[in-house]
């Protein structure tokens, strides 16, 4: 099921505060066997409104596999998102549209290692993609998560992050960018991090990276001295998007939309977009 154009409306049913700017909305759809219809994979996006107030783009944050809802995390940036944040709660109403876009590539990563690189609200895609692989764990070998933030305050799914933590078949490592007195774990940027403390293994691996520009910018660095070819490394764009169906010219790079083609790229393919990105 895609919704293209007329959006469907989705009941709240729950607001998690995951960090004082991010909060969660777990949706189900108002209307009868829809919830169950409503198809998507890990990397692909909606267009959420606020009646009144606009549209705006959010991945979906959970993964298919979880049923009977589906999140988006949603970060206060400017108007739409403030006004979701300052008048949006449980038992509200949101219209979706999608899911749209392209998606992290799942039958390439069966087999493989998988790293996964996250900073900040950048988790929110990746967390879609982490649930899913450990709903079908087997398919995958060595699963490591690097997921960082500024602050022990700013760190996304506190919860379910322990969680994965107490997972036996994950290696998980949480970094913070300064030191602070409660916290006992790593402390540096996300590529400071990953050449320091991760060392990745880097035959049979991919990497599956989202997170604020400079982050990825960095990381992508950091990875390719680790000796990761750009086919290897995977990440999702975040444009300014309006229709997100290919339609309004707001989000091309070149004859490229991110809406379409993306929001999920490699590396490899990012290199041979036009120097504007
Ligand atoms: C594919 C995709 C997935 C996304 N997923 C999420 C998500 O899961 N959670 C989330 O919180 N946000 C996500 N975003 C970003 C989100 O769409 C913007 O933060 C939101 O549209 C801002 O709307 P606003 O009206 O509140 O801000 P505005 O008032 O329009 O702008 C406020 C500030 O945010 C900047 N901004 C606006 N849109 C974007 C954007 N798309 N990318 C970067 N900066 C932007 C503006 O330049 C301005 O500086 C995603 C964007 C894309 C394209
Ligand atoms: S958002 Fe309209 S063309 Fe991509």
């Amino acid at each position: 099921m895609e919704q293209l154009l007329v959006p469907m409306m989705c009941k709240i049913d729950k607001v998690i505060q995951e960090t004082p700017d991010i909060r969660t909305y777990r949706l189900k759809f108002k209307e009868e066997g829809l919830m169950e219809k409503f198809d998507y994979k890990p990397g692909q996006f909606v267009e959420l409104s606020l009646l009144g107030a606009g549209e705006c783009t959010f991945c979906i944050s959970s993964s298919v596999t979880r049923k009977g809802y589906f999140d988006c995390s949603i970060k206060r940036a400017g108007n739409v998102t403030s006004d979701i944040h300052n008048s949006l709660e449980e038992g509200d109403e949101v219209g979706i549209r999608g899911p749209f876009g392209n998606w992290f590539p799942l039958e390439e990563l069966k087999g493989k290692n998988l790293l996964i690189v996250g900073g900040g609200i950048g988790l929110a895609p990746l967390r879609s993609l982490i649930q899913y692989c450990i709903d079908n764990r087997n398919d995958y070998k060595d699963f490591t998560i690097l997921y960082g933030s500024r602050t022990s305050a700013d760190l996304c799914y506190k919860e379910e992050t322990k969680e994965w933590q107490d997972n036996k078949s994950l290696n998980v490592i949480l970094t913070i960018d300064k030191a602070e007195e409660t916290w006992t774990s790593n402390v540096g940027v996300v590529p400071k991090i990953l050449e320091e403390v991760v060392k990745p293994v880097i035959e049979n691996t991919k990497v599956i990276t989202c997170g604020p520009p400079i982050m990825i910018k960095y990381t992508i660095q950091s990875l390719k001295k680790l000796g990761f070819a750009d086919k290897d490394i995977i990440t999702t764009l975040e444009m300014k998007m309006q229709c997100g169906l290919g339609k309004c010219g707001r989000c091309n790079i070149g004859s490229t939309y991110v809406c379409k083609d993306g929001p999920v790229f490699t590396n490899e393919q990012l290199k041979n977009l036009p120097d504007e990105f």
